[in-house]
C-alpha cells in the first residue's frame, strides 16, 4: 500500500512554546487513522502545519512523496487533501446545499473568483454536484436542512455540514478535526460508521481528530495515533493502544485534572 501522508519530525514553536516537537507518522492508502491526546497536546497545530496554514519551525511533510512543506493551503489541496476545522467554518449568508456546492475556506486559491466559478464546468456536471449533495445530507440525517442559512443551524448541525461539504471534491486524504464534537452520540457513531465504510469502498485514506479516547477505540479506526505534549506517545491498533500503560497513565491524568 503506498504512503499517502508522511510527517517527519514534525516541529512547531509559538515563540517560546514548542506545541509540536518532533512528530513522525505515516498514513498509507485506505486507512482509517485516529489521532488522540489531551487538550493543548499539539493536534489542531500538527493539522495546521500539514493542510499549509502554519510553516512549520522544522521538520517535513510528504503528500504522495510531494514535499509540502512550503506549499500554500490551496497548493496543497489541490493534491487531493481536503481538512475541517476545529471551529466550523460554514459561509453563513449562504444555504446549507450551497455550502456543500462552494469549495471551503481556506482551501481557495488566491483567486477567490477563478476558484469560485471552476466549479462546476458543465450542466450535467452541475446536476451531479447537487445530486451528491444532496445524498451527502440525506447520509448525515439533515436533508430537511438543505435550505436553511447556515447562520441557523446548531454548533452540533454546523458540524455534520462541515463534514458534507469536506465529502463533496472526493478528497484522497481527509483530515477532520474533531468532526463529531457536539454530535449527539448515536449519530456520532453513524457518522464514524460511514466514513469506514468511505474508507473502504473508495480506498481514500481518513486522519480524524477525536477527543474521546473511550469512544474512538470502539470506533472501528485501523490505527490511533496518541499524541501528549507535543509529542507521538505512541502508535498502533485499537487493542494495543487501549493496553498501553503510557497512554492509560496520560489519560487518566488528563481526566483527573477536568473532574
Ligand atoms: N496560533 C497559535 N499561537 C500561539 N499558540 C498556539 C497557537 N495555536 C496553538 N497554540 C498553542 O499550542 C498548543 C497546542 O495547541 P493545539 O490547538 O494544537 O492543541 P490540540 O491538541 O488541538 O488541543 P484541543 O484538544 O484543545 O483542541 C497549545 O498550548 C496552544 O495554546
Ligand atoms: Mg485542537
Amino acid at each position: 500500500m503506498s504512503t499517502v501522508l508522511k510527517v517527519e519530525n514534525l516541529r512547531k514553536e509559538f515563540g517560546g512554546l514548542v506545541a509540536v516537537k518532533d512528530v513522525s507518522f505515516e498514513i498509507k492508502e485506505g486507512e482509517f487513522v485516529g489521532l488522540i491526546g489531551p487538550n493543548g497536546c499539539g493536534k489542531s497545530t500538527t493539522f495546521n502545519c500539514i493542510s499549509g496554514l502554519l510553516n512549520q519551525t522544522s521538520g517535513r511533510v510528504e503528500i504522495y512523496g510531494k514535499d509540502v512543506s512550503n506549499m500554500r493551503p490551496d497548493q496543497i489541496h489541490s493534491l487531493g487533501m481536503t481538512r475541517t476545522f476545529q471551529h466550523t467554518r460554514l459561509w453563513r449568508e449562504m444555504t446549507v446545499i450551497e455550502n456543500l456546492l462552494v469549495p471551503p475556506r481556506k482551501q481557495l486559491s488566491p483567486n477567490i473568483f477563478k476558484s469560485l466559478f471552476k466549479f462546476p464546468q458543465s450542466r450535467h456536471e452541475e446536476s451531479l454536484r447537487l445530486e451528491k449533495a444532496h445524498a451527502i445530507l440525506e447520509e448525515l440525517e439533515v436533508p430537511h436542512m438543505a435550505h436553511n442559512l447556515a447562520s441557523e443551524l446548531s454548533g452540533g448541525q454546523s458540524k455534520l455540514v462541515d463534514i458534507g461539504r469536506s465529502r463533496m471534491g472526493s478528497p484522497n486524504l481527509l483530515l477532520l478535526d474533531e468532526p463529531v464534537a457536539g454530535v449527539a452520540g448515536p449519530l456520532a457513531m453513524k457518522i464514524f460508521n460511514n466514513l469506514r465504510k468511505t474508507v473502504d469502498e473508495t480506498g481514500i485514506s481518513i486522519l480524524i481528530i477525536e477527543h474521546n479516547m473511550d469512544f474512538i477505540l470502539r470506533q472501528g479506526v485501523d490505527r490511533i495515533i496518541v499524541m501528549n505534549e507535543g509529542e507521538v506517545l505512541m502508535i498502533g491498533t485499537p487493542d494495543e493502544v487501549k493496553s498501553n500503560k503510557a497512554v492509560i497513565e496520560a489519560y487518566l491524568g488528563s481526566a483527573g485534572e477536568e473532574e
